[in-house]
């Protein structure tokens, strides 16, 4: 069965490639001609074969050709960015993108299911309580223009189900664990931070949930939604629900160091965004925290994976099973020291 994987030089989707090819699938990764290629396989890895295939979710007939004779699609490629200065690429990327894959189906009259990656962000927050699949974002306020676009592509994903066509749409949580180290892995880029000193004390209060799964869980996820999903299906991938504050006590028990004496109010932090997005506009740097990142760090976005367990046998590891994984690689990358 050939698969054709968008995104895939993206730190999920460089994952998603390589347990592909493990598997005996042959993968067609879509990548751009500025994509940096180091998160993929070498073209042999595991026995199959991975082709490249170049052009732009937002370039339609870049992306029909690349799809032409395959049978499945993994469509995870997205603009992933709390923030960036024109939010109008959010909406082009990831609801044009998905709009484009859609139509590459109709057009093709081959392809057999799309395993659409969607987000979290697509149901909304879940302030006090724990959601699961059947909540629908309610749209009245996004922290985020990528939460925005997420949440509206996943509107357009369910029609396109509702008319018939086999989309899978699975709902990752905060994703984590090795690979590229891109803005999609902000767990990564927290520790590096914290353990080089940039980041002295906890994010907050300790108020604000996420739902932590490591990306080899969120991989095997989308692996079994393409084989037991049910067409029309949608499977949060999520994992434990737990504060940035556990994250960074897991870390200091694990490296043996001592925890963070103190919290930063998210006022502050929010103070510090509103100077480094006039810093990147100035630089062309991203920042790694801007106002959207506190508006969402205000929220809680805490799901249950029952169903994606009982369904599609998922079965996330805890936070401190998949940190005791991340920080040492952290440290054999030398991007900490501990
Ligand atoms: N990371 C998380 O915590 C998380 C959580 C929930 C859901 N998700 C979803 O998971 C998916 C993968 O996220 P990630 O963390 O792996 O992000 P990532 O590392 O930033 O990867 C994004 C991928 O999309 C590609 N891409 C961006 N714009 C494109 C375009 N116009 N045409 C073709 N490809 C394009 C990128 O290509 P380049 O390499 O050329 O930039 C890259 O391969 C996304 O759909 C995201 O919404 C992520």
């Amino acid at each position: 069965m050939k698969v054709l994987v968008t995104g895939a030089s993206g730190y999920l989707g460089g994952r998603l490639c390589h347990a592909l090819l493990t598997r005996g699938y042959s993968v067609r990764a879509f990548v751009r001609p500025t994509s940096d290629l180091s998160s993929l396989p070498p073209p042999s890895a595991g026995g199959a074969s991975l082709e490249l295939a170049y052009g732009d979710v937002t370039d339609y007939e870049s992306l029909v050709a690349a799809c032409s004779g395959c049978h499945v699609i993994f469509h995870t490629a997205a603009l992933v960015e709390p923030w960036i200065p024109q939010p109008s690429r959010f909406f082009s990327v990831n609801v044009g993108g998905l709009k484009n894959v859609l139509r590459v189906y109709k057009e093709l009259g081959t392809i057999e299911k799309i395993i659409y990656t969607s987000s979290f962000f697509a149901l909304g927050s879940t302030d006090g309580y724990v959601a699961d699949e059947t909540q629908v974002h309610s749209g009245k306020f996004f922290c985020t223009e990528y939460e925005k676009s997420k949440a509206i592509a996943d509107k357009i994903a369910l029609e396109a189900a509702s008319e018939g066509v086999p989309i899978v749409a699975v709902y990752p949580g905060v994703i984590y664990g090795p690979g590229k180290v891109t803005s999609g892995n902000i767990v990564a880029k927290l520790i590096i931070e914290r353990f080089n000193g940039r980041l002295p004390g906890y994010i907050g209060y300790g108020n604000d949930r996420y739902s932590f799964c490591h990306v080899d869980d969120v991989v095997e996820g989308h692996i079994a939604a393409l084989n037991k999903g049910q067409p029309g299906g949608r499977y949060l991938l999520t994992g434990e629900n737990a504060s940035f504050k556990l994250v960074f006590d897991i870390a200091a028990v694990i490296t043996e160091t001592k925890r963070p004496l103190f919290s930063i109010p998210l006022l502050v932090i929010e103070a510090y965004g509103w100077v480094s997005v006039l810093f990147s506009r100035i630089t062309g740097k991203l920042p790694l925290i801007s106002p959207p990142t506190v508006y969402v760090l205000r929220h809680q976005w805490a799901y249950s994976c029952e169903k994606a367990k009982l369904e599609l046998n998922y079965n996330p590891r805890s936070l401190k099973e998949g940190l005791t994984e991340v920080i040492p690689w952290l440290k054999s990358l030398g991007l900490i020291k501990y």
